[in-house]
Parts: structure tokens; C-alpha cells; sequence
């Protein structure tokens, strides 16, 4: 096994090491004075059952995230395979990326896209310094529903998605009770 020390940690390796780590692609979107914003954002994550919340890490230099901050929430859409373009738009620093899909208002204020699997609406509630991005715990005011379309995923820095013949999961061993996304726990989903 190879260990490498921060003073030698070579970013492109870093990269390729981290993109084996697949996940899935959300938009994360928020209400400004100026009108919406959001950006594509892999770094999403259930966090707490109890209390409901969940995370996301925006870079410093994201122009979307001070926005977000300042009105005290945001929507989290998690994107299907058939939103491959939406994820390029909002993963790019496009002038106006709401001109190219439809949406509507969350409760908070922030905006669920058109086509998104489901979506968590949230306020901020805690926002953690961490390197070069910021670590947000939202917590979450609402949820959308949910359909059985195929989900986005990235990895190895390239969209990819799941065989139709693979949406009937295996079960990952016996209960996994504690786990936070395990759909079969008596206290969770
Ligand atoms: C699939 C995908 C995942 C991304 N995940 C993140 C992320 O987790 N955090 C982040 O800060 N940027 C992430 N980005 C990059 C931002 O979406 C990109 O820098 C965007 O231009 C930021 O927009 P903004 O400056 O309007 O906030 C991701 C981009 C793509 C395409």
C-alpha cells in the first residue's frame, strides 16, 4: 500500500483517486434579490435523521454559494440520467443558467427544476470552514416525491448511469439499521 504526505500530493492524482468514488449529481439552488442560482454539486450527503439533515460542500470560489448563504436556504435537486445537459449548465459558469429549464419555487424560496427524481428543501443551519470549500449542514423543511426514473451518476470525472437491468438492487448484506440510507431500518425512510 502507497501513502502519500500532504507536501507531495500530487492534485492530479488526487483527482483520479477520489473521481473512483462514484456519486450521484444534484443541483443545489438558492433565492436571490438578483433572481436564482445554483450550481451542479456531487459533494451531497445525508447527514442526521434526528434531526433531518443533510450536507454539501461549495468551493470558495463559487459565486452561487454567498447568494445562498445570505437568503438562508436552498433546494437540493437530485438529478436523473436524462439531465446530463442541465448538469453541464449549472456545472459551468454560464451567464444565465435558468434560461434552459423550467422550475418552480420550494417553500423556502428556492428552486426545484423541472425533472429532477426528488428534492430536499432546507435552511442553512451550520456552515464549516474546510480547506478550499465550506462544509453546509442544512436542515430540511420538506421533501419532494419520488418515481423510479433512472438516476445521474458521475465517476472517474464522466457521467455515467445505471442498466436498466440493475434498478433491482441487490440488498447489501443483512439489516444495516444504523446506516443512514438504508431503506429497510424500522427508524429510517
Ligand atoms: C458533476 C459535477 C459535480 C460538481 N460538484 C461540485 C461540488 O460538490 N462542489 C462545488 O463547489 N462544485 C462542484 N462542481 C463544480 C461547480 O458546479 C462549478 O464550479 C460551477 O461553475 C459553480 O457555479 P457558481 O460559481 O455559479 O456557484 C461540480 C460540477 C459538476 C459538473
Amino acid at each position: 500500500m502507497t501513502t502519500a504526505s500532504a507536501v507531495d500530493l500530487d492534485p492530479g492524482r488526487f483527482r483520479r483517486v477520489l473521481g473512483h468514488f462514484c456519486t450521484g449529481v444534484t443541483v443545489v439552488t438558492g433565492a436571490g434579490p438578483d433572481g436564482p442560482v445554483g450550481f451542479a454539486c456531487q459533494s451531497f450527503a445525508a447527514l442526521s435523521l434526528d434531526p433531518p439533515l443533510v450536507l454539501f460542500c461549495p468551493g470558495k470560489g463559487s459565486r452561487a454559494w454567498p447568494v445562498i448563504e445570505a437568503s438562508g436556504a436552498f433546494a437540493v435537486n437530485v438529478l436523473g440520467d436524462a439531465q446530463r445537459d442541465v448538469s453541464t449548465v449549472f456545472g459551468s459558469r454560464g451567464a444565465d443558467k435558468f434560461a434552459s429549464v423550467d422550475w418552480t419555487p420550494a417553500g423556502s424560496g428556492a428552486p426545484l427544476l423541472d425533472g429532477s427524481l426528488t428534492w430536499i428543501d432546507c435552511a442553512v443551519d451550520a456552515v464549516h470552514d474546510a480547506g478550499d470549500h465550506y462544509i453546509v449542514v442544512g436542515r430540511v423543511l420538506s421533501l419532494g416525491d419520488t418515481g423510479s426514473d433512472r438516476p445521474l451518476l458521475f465517476y472517474q470525472g464522466s457521467y455515467t448511469s445505471i442498466a436498466p437491468e440493475e434498478m433491482q438492487p441487490t440488498p447489501a448484506r443483512e439489516r444495516l439499521d444504523a446506516f443512514l440510507t438504508w431503506p429497510c431500518g424500522d427508524d429510517w425512510l
